[in-house]
Formats: C-alpha cells, structure tokens, sequence
C-alpha cells in the first residue's frame, strides 16, 4: 500500500517558541522510528527561500498587501508541487513550520483581506490540508519583547499582532477538530506534554 505522510502545521504568534516545539516533535517521532520530514513556510526550496527573503527584507516597504498575499501563496504552491506532493509517499510524517492558516491570520485578518485570501488559499494549497495544527498562543507583547533584529512582518504595529491573534483564535474556532490552540506562556514540559497528548491521542 501507499505510504501518505500525516501532515502536521505549526502556527504560532511572533516569538511564540516554534522552533523549540519542532525540536521537540521531531524528536519524539524519531524516537518512535517514524520517518520525519520538517519544511519552514515561506521558504524550503529555492525559489521559495528567495521569495522569503523578498516578504522579509525590512527595505521592502512599497510591497503592496495584494502582492504580499501573492507572494505567500508562491512560495507555498512551490513548496507543494517540487516537494510535498513527493514526500507525502516518502515519509510518516511531514512537519511545516507554518502553512495557510499563517495566511488566513496575517494576510486574511490582521491586513484585511478577507476572502481574497480564503480564495487564494484554496486555489492554491492545491488541495493540501494538514491533519492537524498547534496553534502556539502567547500574550503578543511578550512574544514580541523575545525578538531581536525585527523583520519586515515582525516590525508592524501592535495593533497588526492582536489582530493576528484574533484571527488565529477564530480560526481555531472554525475548525476545532484540526486546530489546537496550546497555551504556550507555560512551562516547555507543560506545552511538549500537550503536544505529544494530542498527537498520540489521534494517530497512535
Ligand atoms: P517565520 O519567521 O515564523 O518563519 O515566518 C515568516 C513570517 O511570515 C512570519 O512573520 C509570518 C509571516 N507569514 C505570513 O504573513 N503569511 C504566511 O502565509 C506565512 C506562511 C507566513
């Protein structure tokens, strides 16, 4: 039979510790001697990683919200047909650091683009969904005070950062079956214990 990879997304506020639940999760998969693969959105291949560097750069202030949403969107349909598309049949589990519902948060609700962005979304995840998403919750000020060197997206007012979280709260609200919301102002063992519950409690 096929092998089709379960396809987990982080999602998380500014400064919310991704990187460290990633860790943590790859890890713990390893452990089990599943075979992982872990992908970062915007970017993991070449021309996505250049667009990265486009939505990032800080000198990039004429780039429209429009282009900016379009842009996301590249980055990821690149991502799915040179490599997810492939690894689904390779790997037990892929891993993305972010995928459309960083979309649907940012571009969607703290920019204001409503359903331009669920349309794009839809047109081009290419029918791509994951199976299930953390969303990691933090206060936005605290998550922003742990950043150093503020990117383009970073560096937007607060009032952009609630709004991002309001959209994130709602968003997990639409689809409580997939989204989990993890209250990630808590101990790391607090947060990888939830992690590792739900993802045991679903697919173990
Ligand atoms: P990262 O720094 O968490 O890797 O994400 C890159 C930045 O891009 C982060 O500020 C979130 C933002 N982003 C969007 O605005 N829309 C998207 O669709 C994605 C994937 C990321």
């Amino acid at each position: 039979m096929k092998k089709k990879a379960i396809f987990i997304t982080i999602e998380g506020l500014e400064g919310s510790g991704k990187s460290s639940v990633i860790k943590f999760l790859h890890k713990f998969l390893r452990l089990k001697k599943f075979s992982v693969k872990i992908y970062r959105e915007p970017g993991s291949t070449r021309i996505g990683e250049k667009i990265r560097n486009i939505l990032l750069d800080k000198k990039n202030k004429e780039l429209s919200r429009h282009t900016e949403l379009l842009l996301y969107l590249a980055a990821r349909t690149q991502l799915i047909e040179e490599r997810l598309r492939r690894d689904f049949s390779k790997y037990d589990f892929i891993i993305c650091d972010r995928f459309f519902d960083s979309t649907l948060a940012y571009q969607g609700f703290a920019l204001g683009l409503g359903q331009i962005a669920e349309k794009g979304v839809k047109m081009f995840s290419l029918g791509i969904e994951p199976e299930i998403t953390f969303f990691l919750d933090t206060q936005v000020k605290v998550g922003l005070k742990r950043l150093k060197n503020k990117d383009r997206i970073e560096s937007r007012p607060l009032s952009f950062h609630n709004k991002l979280r309001g959209g994130f709260l709602r968003l997990a609200k639409k689809y409580p079956k997939r989204i989990k919301v993890i209250d990630a102002s808590g101990s790391l063992d607090k947060i990888y214990n939830q992690i590792q519950g739900s993802i045991v409690k679903k697919f173990f």
